[in-house]
């Protein structure tokens, strides 16, 4: 079984991040190549990155960062949910990936993006890809972008998806599975 952290990128008091996060984190468990394990960052609770020494060099000094380095650490891949904050993804996110580098490395990464809006979180995905580039995690092409998410929201606070959104889920994991064999060997070969 290969290890996949969920990680939901947004941390406001009543952020909907971890209610698509514990849908998709179900999916990649019932797909069934996967264990899957939900981060959200909002429990995480990471202090604006506060190493004093660069984390390729990984000297951490404090609890927080040990912990979020050995939690993925332990990952073959990742999905990221994020929604869009004006126009990119949320600065939360941009703190936990600037923590760790090697961490991070030769893993592939899907995405589920949402907003409230029209755009499903697009532009959000644009500058995530960019900025995971320097960090070496390869970003799919297939992704789950949630456009109006809250008609998918029902009154008692659960997500409940279209048949187009799992479908896009199940592309996505198919394919996350191809990318996760391949690059544990590139990851491996030293
Ligand atoms: C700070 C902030 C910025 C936002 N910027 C955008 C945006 O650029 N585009 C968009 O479609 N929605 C935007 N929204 C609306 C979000 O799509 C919506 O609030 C969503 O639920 C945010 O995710 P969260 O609930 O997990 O925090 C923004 C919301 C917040 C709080």
């Amino acid at each position: 079984m290969y290890k996949i952290k969920v990680i939901s990128a947004t941390v406001r008091p009543g952020r909907k991040g971890p209610l698509v996060g514990q849908w998709i984190t179900e999916q990649v468990n019932r797909h069934g190549a996967f264990e899957a394990e939900l981060l959200d960052l909002g429990e995480v609770n990471l202090p604006l990155m506060n190493e004093a020494v660069h984390p390729v060099m990984k000297q951490y000094e404090h609890e927080h960062t040990k912990q979020w380095s050995a939690k993925i650490d332990e990952a073959d891949a990742f999905i990221f949910v994020t929604a869009e904050y004006d126009y990119s993804y949320p600065a939360s996110l941009k703190n936990a990936l600037e923590y760790l580098v090697h961490e991070w490395a030769f893993k592939p990464a899907g995405m589920v993006s949402y907003s409230i809006g029209p755009f499903a979180g697009v532009r959000a995905v644009s500058s995530l890809k960019a900025d995971l580039l320097s960090l070496k995690v390869v970003s799919l092409l297939e992704m789950v972008n949630i456009p109006m998410l809250n008609e998918y929201l029902t009154e008692e606070g659960a997500f409940i998806p279209n048949e187009r959104i799992i479908g896009n889920a199940k592309i996505m994991l198919d394919q996350l599975l191809r990318w996760t064999k391949g690059l544990k060997s590139i990851k491996e070969d030293k």
